[in-house]
């Protein structure tokens, strides 16, 4: 079949040709608001049953009617409730579809053999204008290969439906760029089948009480039935692998160093493009939903375009119209997501009661990497920093089995301040690696993690944790503390606290800042703290 691409912006006769070839039992692709739509008259069985075919759809997943007016549902429906009055009146002509008990006008076909249907009226005017003027109510599912992603701007319809269809409609990239918020009014509670451009909140103001079907954010379990056939299918999967990384940006950006694949893109925020080292493809910005419908169809193509064999999405926040963004790419990904866990930072100056706020977060599920021990461990026997230290500071350090002579080590790397400064060079890159290889691999089995490191921002370790954390206390306090815990006399303590940075070095720096003055209760901090970064990152208990 030959395919005519017309736009009736700057060709009259594209209406026309339009109406003819729907009113004659034809198909024709329309521009809408959402996505572009595979028409035929709803009415008409034989009509309706091209749509099926030019689509490759199963024909238990039923259409949606499209009218250019309200009066046109009377004939549709069993009856007009309050509540389609008052949607209709607040959201028509737009990006919402309203699902009642049909009329015996519907055929079978069109309704996917269920006793409701499927009615909106989109606002594009050049879909109005082709209903007005084929003066029927026209079926219309979005206008791509069943299972691909739907078309949200003319070129992306004709890759599919070229040879499909005698006639495509150009009216520009769709301004809401995902399908239209699905609603049912033939349950108890008006329930959203599929979310879209109008919100869940937005519904909720009119109607009050709104459920989400389970469906929309989680797979169906294998003996459900769908509520919407739309959505048992393998949905919006491009030929791509989709993964959804659900973690932090730090750990987005990492998942890319860690993991290295031919093939492998990044489908990313706007904002995230620039900070990343491998192919990007974009989704819209990072706090703008409407940029996201708008784009996430179209990246999906593209995708394919550039022959990506994989793609790791970041995910968007499943509120607002971002309800709609999640349900696409969740499906588009087969719900395989990447979960990975937050890891913490936590310093402090010495006394100020990191242990505490240690305890508390493991209570809440974090693992605990304790730098010191890191730093006993890499010197064992055989390691590769002992046999570097003993190249440096001579083999008398080493006892005759080989293990390190720790005050043996400690009278020849403090003698002077250069001594030092050789050790350090030494260990701390090496203690910093092995830290941050612990803390990743337990973020990867979406365990959170806290690492206690007095030197945190000085010795760069900062740069691996999501978040951090610093303890403050006053000083009375913890001079008091360090002379019980070390068995320190006034002075000694002084001295060691001397040497440390003050507070407003910690908590100039810091994400979050727990207090844990003498006689107060830092757990109340901590705990909320440990609460908000699991909230917010995630990660399993
Ligand atoms: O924005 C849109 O709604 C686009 C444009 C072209 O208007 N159309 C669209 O149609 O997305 P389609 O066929 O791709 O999606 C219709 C969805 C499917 O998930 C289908 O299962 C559901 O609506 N649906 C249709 N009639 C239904 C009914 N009676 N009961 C439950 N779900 C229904
Ligand atoms: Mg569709």
């Amino acid at each position: 079949m030959k395919t005519q691409i017309l736009n009736p912006n700057t060709d009259p006769t594209a209406i026309p040709l339009a109406a003819q070839i729907l009113r004659d039992g034809g198909l024709v692709v329309i521009p809408t608001e959402t996505v572009y739509g595979l028409a035929a008259n709803a009415l008409d069985a034989d009509a309706v049953r091209k749509i099926y075919e030019a689509k490759g759809r199963p024909s238990d997943n039923p259409l949606i009617v499209h009218i250019s007016s309200f009066e046109e549902i009377r004939p549709l429906v069993r009856d007009v409730p309050e509540s389609a009055r008052r949607l209709a009146e607040k959201f028509w002509p737009g990006p919402l579809t309203i699902i009642l008990p049909k009329s015996g006008a519907i055929p079978d076909v069109t309704s996917g053999g269920l006793d409701t249907v499927a009615i909106r009226m989109p606002s594009h005017p050049v879909a109005r204008a082709v209903i007005e003027a084929a003066g029927v109510p026209l079926a219309a599912p979005s206008a791509n290969i069943s299972g691909f992603p739907s078309p949200s701007k003319v070129e992306s319809a004709a890759d599919d439906m070229t040879g499909r269809v005698p006639l495509i409609l150009d009216g520009g990239d769709c301004a809401v760029g995902v399908e239209s918020t699905v609603i049912t009014l033939a349950t108890k509670t008006p329930r959203v089948l599929r979310p879209g451009g109008i919100t869940p909140e937005m519904l909720r103001e009119t109607l009050g009480e709104v459920e989400i079907d389970k469906a929309v954010l989680d797979p169906l379990e294998k003996n459900e039935t769908a509520a919407s056939p739309g959505m048992k299918y393998k949905h919006y999967s491009p030929k791509t692998r989709i993964k959804i990384y659900r973690g932090t940006q730090k750990g987005y950006l990492r998942y890319f160093d860690r993991h290295p694949a031919q093939g492998l893109f990044a489908l990313c925020f706007d904002q995230t493009a620039p900070l990343l080292k491998v192919p990007v493809v974009t989704m819209g910005s990072e706090n703008d939903g409407l940029s996201q419908t708008r784009r996430l169809f179209d990246a999906l193509r593209e995708l394919d375009e550039k022959g990506a064999a994989c793609a790791v999405a970041q995910c968007p926040v499943p509120e607002g119209i971002g309800l709609a963004v999640c349900n696409r790419l969740f499906r588009a990904a087969g719900f395989d997501f990447i979960d990975e866990a937050p890891v913490v930072g936590l310093t402090g100056q010495t006394g100020a009661g990191k242990s505490t706020v240690c305890r508390v977060f493991e209570a809440y599920g974090f693992r605990v990497i304790d730098t010191d021990r890191i730093a006993r461990e890499i010197t064992e026997k055989g390691s590769p920093v002992l046999s570097e230290l003993a190249n440096v500071f001579g083999r008398e350090i080493l006892d005759k089995d080989g293990a390190l002579i720790r005050a043996e080590l400690a009278r020849r790397a403090f003698s002077s301040k250069e001594n030092t400064r050789l050790l350090n060079s030494v260990t701390h890159p090496a203690i910093l690696r092995e830290t941050a290889e612990r803390a990743f691999a337990l973020s990867e089995k979406n365990i959170p993690c806290v690492l206690d490191v007095p030197l945190l921002f000085q010795s760069g370790a900062d740069a691996y944790c999501d978040v951090t954390v610093a303890v403050t206390a006053p000083f009375e306090t913890r001079k008091r503390r360090i002379m019980a815990r070390d068995g320190l006399d006034e002075a000694a303590a002084v001295l060691r606290m001397g040497a440390q940075e003050d507070e407003s070095f910690y908590t100039s720096r810091a994400d979050i800042i727990i207090e844990n003055p003498d006689g107060g209760d830092p757990t109340d901090d901590a705990r909320s703290a440990a609460e908000r970064i699991r909230t917010v990152y995630g990660g399993k208990a």
